[in-house]
């Protein structure tokens, strides 16, 4: 039992420290029962990021239904090129892009899954000026990032103002603004979260169906419920 406990600790001790390693996130809370947003954050994606990110497990018109999006707004104004309404949301980057970046830009399908939606928010929020990089740009989320600061217009250019490494273990990263971009940094704050609302919705189109069927089943057990009791009455009604 002891020996139990040694190892337990020691299993919670190393958690702790791989744990205090990262840095910490900006909280972001994920509403995907809020169409608008989902709506919003469906536009962007396919403006700013499918070209060089595929949802490969999403297709078009699933997206559609789920948000509220007509097939003719679909194609009008969400899907790239010749891709038709039932394809899979895939990416108009070429293949050699390879060498543009020094790595493929990953399928996005399962992101927020993989990575918390708290990191993909932050990640978003914290590309800073970094004249050491080809791109010119950083990220503490995935330092020698490889991904061009593509919202650096909207948002603005920032300067990283302390380093990512605090005293006490790692300290939450701060920026500073020196020069605004065409969104105020409330309105990038929002822009950023309908983007990673609608990648959390991505990660899990089927939860909406599960919200769904939730409530027909405990409806369902309620009305069994309410049946099971009147034949219970009407078993004893004789012998009472
Ligand atoms: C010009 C191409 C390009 C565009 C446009 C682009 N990205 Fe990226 N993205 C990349 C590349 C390349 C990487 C790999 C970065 C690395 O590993 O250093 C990446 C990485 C990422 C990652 C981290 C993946 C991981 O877990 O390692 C996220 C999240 C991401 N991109 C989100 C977005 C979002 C959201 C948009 C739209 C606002 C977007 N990207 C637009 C090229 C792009």
């Amino acid at each position: 039992m002891k020996r139990l406990a040694i190892v337990l600790s020691g299993l919670l001790l190393a958690a702790t420290a791989a744990h205090a390693q990262e840095v910490p996130t900006l909280p972001f809370k994920a509403d995907i029962g809020n169409q608008a947003s989902l709506q919003r954050g469906a536009r962007d994606f396919m403006a700013y990021c499918s070209g060089c990110h595929s949802l490969k497990y999403l297709r078009y018109n699933r997206m559609g239904q789920d948000l509220g999006i007509s097939d003719e707004l679909l194609k009008k104004n969400l899907i790239l090129g010749a891709a038709k309404v039932g394809d899979p949301i895939a990416t108009a980057m070429p293949a050699q892009s390879v060498d543009w970046f020094g790595r493929v830009p990953p399928d996005l399908s399962l992101e927020t899954k993989a990575k918390g939606a708290d990191w993909v928010y932050s990640y978003l929020m914290s590309f800073y000026l970094d004249g050491t990089r080809p791109l010119g740009v950083n990220n503490p989320y995935l330092p020698g990032v490889s991904m061009p600061a593509v919202l650096g217009e909207l948002q603005g250019w920032q300067e990283m103002e302390a380093p990512a490494k605090g005293e006490g273990g790692e300290a939450a990263p701060h920026f500073k603004l020196v020069q605004p971009g065409t969104l105020s940094p409330e309105e990038y704050r929002d822009f950023v979260g309908d983007l990673t609302n609608f990648m959390v919705y991505a990660s899990e189109p089927t939860a909406f169906e599960r919200l769904g069927l939730g409530w027909k089943v405990l409806a369902y057990l309620f009305l069994l419920l309410i049946l099971t009791y009147l034949l219970k009455k009407e078993f004893w009604r004789d012998i009472h």
